[in-house]
């Protein structure tokens, strides 16, 4: 039953994926666990997903599926190249990675990105109704929240970023820093990863937006915006419940034999699985690797790395140049390092469907996230859940940039993800960590995992913008 007031859910992708099946196309939710987590409370709602089909042109005509009520909005192939690749993804998404790559700032790309949020925002007035409550999501969608409340005052706003506020510093490069924050600040709650980037949002606002308050509450012109962290998680039961399947214990153990089986004895599985994107630490994580085969520490004999990376962005040219360097590199340590029938890096250059993303974890007995800075990283905690009923346990090799550090630390082996000598000692220990210790750290691991997921979190975010 619809209730009176809905959730309009404001995202730049759309919860659904255009598939052909049978010849004819056809709409399929997408996998992952933000749509999971809101279709309960979309649904519950009679709610609305506003968001973009991922093509450029005109958008397809609004339509409901599985009872949730979808307006695609049009982007042109312009905007795509100027809003999506331009001012989002080379602009903010280096600038709020901590400058790992330079940011570069192009007035070409702000008014698309100006116009696109504008037509977000009137896409998610012409759903809302007086009374409703709308969450703006992420980086591509940050001045929806003033734009919407400029046309609709009387609804709930929440925005929440997945990926990290930069500190005062580097965020002050922006030519356009007053614009973003004070669309931020047109949301009731502004939810981030950590309370580091809550911290950092609030700073900012108070020495470029005219805004007076704490760390966690902010008044800008009559209007207060609470700044909080609300930590993502992960669909845990429905990672259990895969990982504990015939299909996936089977197909890890193919997997381990595959990868891991030597003539005598077995080697350990080093896993690391992330987009192809230069924040994730890639290019250093191979060199680590490398340093711990040229130092002779361990050989092809005792171990393997299996590296899954995401085909992501490819029309920005970053990312185009950090896949030819992760290729050469895995080509170098192969050519050095790999023996007849023990390949030195497996490399994947793929999406790897759901099952068999659960089979990998489950296989790997150390999983590599070592991004140089990551909003939050999901990946390190279905790992620890994969590992539910496993006996043989896994190691968890997490940066200390990670947003997910702040939860794991305890179980995890954190390190910085650019020391590439220290990387390489921390690997060392993970290969040759007595079994007790992986057992308890894990068990640590999955103490805090458990704590809270995507649901709790969404539930937690919407109680709040409620209140
Ligand atoms: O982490 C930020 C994010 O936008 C995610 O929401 C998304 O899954 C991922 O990056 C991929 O982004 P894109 O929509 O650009 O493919």
């Amino acid at each position: 039953m619809a209730s009176k007031n809905r959730l309009i859910v404001v995202a730049n992708r759309l919860p659904v994926n255009r598939v052909k099946k049978k010849g004819r196309l056809a709409w399929e939710t997408s996998p992952g666990g933000l749509v999971s987590a809101l279709k309960p409370f979309l649904t519950e709602t009679g709610g609305s997903w506003v968001g973009w089909g991922g093509s450029p042109g005109k958008a397809p005509t609004p339509f409901t599926h599985e009872n949730i009520q979808i307006r695609p909005v049009s982007v042109t192939a312009e905007q795509v190249e100027k809003f999506y690749a331009g001012f989002s993804n080379a602009t903010l998404w280096p600038l709020y990675h901590d400058c790992v790559r330079t940011p570069q700032f192009h007035r070409r790309w702000w008014w698309p990105y100006v116009d696109v949020n504008r037509q977000f925002a009137e896409a998610a007035a012409a759903e809302a109704k007086p009374g409703d409550t709308v969450w703006v999501h992420d980086y591509q969608l940050q001045l929806v929240p003033a734009m919407l409340r400029e046309i609709m005052p009387d609804v709930r706003i929440g925005f929440f970023l997945h990926i990290p506020f930069p500190p005062l510093e580097l965020f002050a490069q922006l030519p356009w820093r007053r614009e973003i924050l004070t669309g931020i600040l047109g949301a009731d709650i502004a939810g981030f990863q950590t309370p580091q980037g809550a911290r950092n949002f609030s700073a900012a606002c108070k020495r470029y937006a005219e805004a007076s308050g704490t760390d966690t509450k902010l008044e800008h012109r009559g209007h207060t915006v609470v700044s909080k962290a609300f930590p993502i998680s992960i669909d845990i039961e429905n990672v259990e419940q895969a990982v504990t399947s015939k299909e996936v214990i089977d197909r890890a153990e193919e997997l381990r034999k595959d990868f891991a089986s030597k003539r005598a004895g077995e080697r350990k599985i080093l896993l690391g699985v992330d987009r192809l994107d230069y924040t994730k630490g890639i290019e250093i994580r191979l060199r680590a690797y490398e340093e711990l085969l040229r130092r002779g520490a361990h050989t092809v004999d005792d171990c393997v790395l299996v590296q899954v990376a995401v085909p992501s962005r490819e029309t920005v040219g970053e990312y185009a140049e950090l896949r030819a360097f992760v290729e050469r590199l895995t080509g170098r340590i192969n050519g050095e390092y790999g023996q007849a029938g023990r390949t030195a890096v497996h490399y994947f250059r793929r999406n790897l469907d759901y099952k068999e993303l659960m089979a990998f974890y489950r296989a790997a007995d150390v999983m590599l996230v070592t991004p140089l800075r990551d909003g939050m990283n999901l990946v390190a905690k279905e790992y620890v859940i994969a590992k539910t009923g496993e006996e043989r346990a896994g190691t968890l090799v997490l940066s200390e940039f990670a947003g997910a550090a702040n939860e794991l630390g305890g179980g995890a082996l954190l390190v910085n993800p650019h020391d590439v000598d220290g990387l390489a000692a921390t690997m060392d220990v993970s290969i040759t960590m007595p079994e007790s210790e992986v057992q308890r750290r894990m068990g640590l691991l999955q103490r805090a995992v458990r704590k809270n997921d995507v649901y709790g979190w969404a539930h937690g975010f919407l109680e709040a913008l409620r209140s």
